[in-house]
């Protein structure tokens, strides 16, 4: 996977000179290389030796100025990355105006989320995001509570929290305006894609045009026909967007998706596939 060319568009570009303070295009290009052999070294996710981490994708998400919409709106609304490896779709938002400090990602690997100070040459002071580092289904990063009717999410309960000093996504429970993840889902089976949604559930703000979205792949429609529906199979992107009903008090979300890019290139765990940008938005 390493093999393919760290290639950027000229919008994604000047974010990275700007953030790393290298405008030399072939110093770039070797700051890059040397995060990503050690990103590799962490965990070769093909992301990494894609470069998908040196580019800013979450801008091309159908719901992205809807999402920096909300922050206009509610200055203290909450953005919450789920597996943001180095970080760079929080550096994207927050580029886009969301402050900082109302930020948080979360990701498996802690090692990634240092790297990513590495790579945009920033400290946790310069750029004061929350990090918590852990994995999404263990309790006690986040601690289970699905309840679709709990009207707990109470804006009157927002008094403001200190996202740096978190260890746990638990407090955000209810707290959360918008949530990306991207390229996470397809790493489970169906089973563990939904535990994955209740969980991203519990964070969800229940605030008029809170959303969760991303994008990831999902086997071809025409193949999904053939594969056996059970549990430990993966999701066409109809199947994937009609779990998301299953998650919801019926009518309180509006579920939106495509089928944006059908790549050549197969999948390990999935063969070829699709990719599926989604969302699910609050009413
Ligand atoms: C394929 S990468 C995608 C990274 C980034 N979101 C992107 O689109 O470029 C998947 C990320 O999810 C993280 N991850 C995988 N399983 C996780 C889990 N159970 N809990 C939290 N993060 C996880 C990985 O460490 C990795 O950074």
């Amino acid at each position: 996977m390493a093999s393919s060319r760290f290639e950027v568009d000229p919008e994604d570009l000047s974010l990275l000179q700007t953030l790393t303070r290298i405008s030399n295009v072939e110093e770039l290009e070797e700051h890059i290389s040397s995060v990503q052999n050690k990103a590799n070294r962490i965990h070769n996710y093909p992301c990494i030796g894609l470069f998908v981490f040196t580019k800013f994708n979450i801008k091309l998400a159908p719901k992205y100025h809807h999402v920096l919409s909300l922050v206009k709106s509610h200055t203290d609304a909450i953005f919450l990355d789920v597996g943001c490896c180095v970080g760079n779709a929080l550096r994207k938002v927050v580029a886009d105006g969301w402050p900082v400090e109302n930020t948080i990602g979360i990701d498996l690997y802690k090692e990634f989320w240092d790297i990513g100070h590495e790579m945009f040459k920033s400290t946790p002071d310069s750029f004061p995001a929350g990090f918590v580092g852990g994995d999404i289904f263990d309790d006690t990063t986040l601690a289970p509570s699905f309840d679709p009717s709990n009207k707990a999410s109470t804006i009157s309960s927002l008094e403001s929290l200190n996202l740096r000093s978190l260890t746990s996504l638990t407090p955000l429970r209810h707290r959360v305006s918008a949530i990306y993840v991207c390229n996470v889902f397809h790493l489970f089976n169906v089973e563990k894609q939904l535990d994955l949604a209740k969980r991203l559930v519990s964070l969800l703000m229940r605030r008029s045009g809170s959303v969760i979205f991303g994008s990831h792949g999902v086997v071809p429609a025409q193949r999904a026909q053939t594969l056996d529906p059970g549990p430990t199979s993966f999701h066409s992107a109809k199947s994937f967007a009609s779990m998301w009903t299953t998650v919801f008090e019926p009518g309180s979300v509006e579920v939106s998706w495509e089928v944006k890019a059908r790549p050549r290139k197969k999948l390990s765990v999935l063969g070829e596939w699709d990719i599926i940008s989604w969302s699910v938005t609050w009413i």
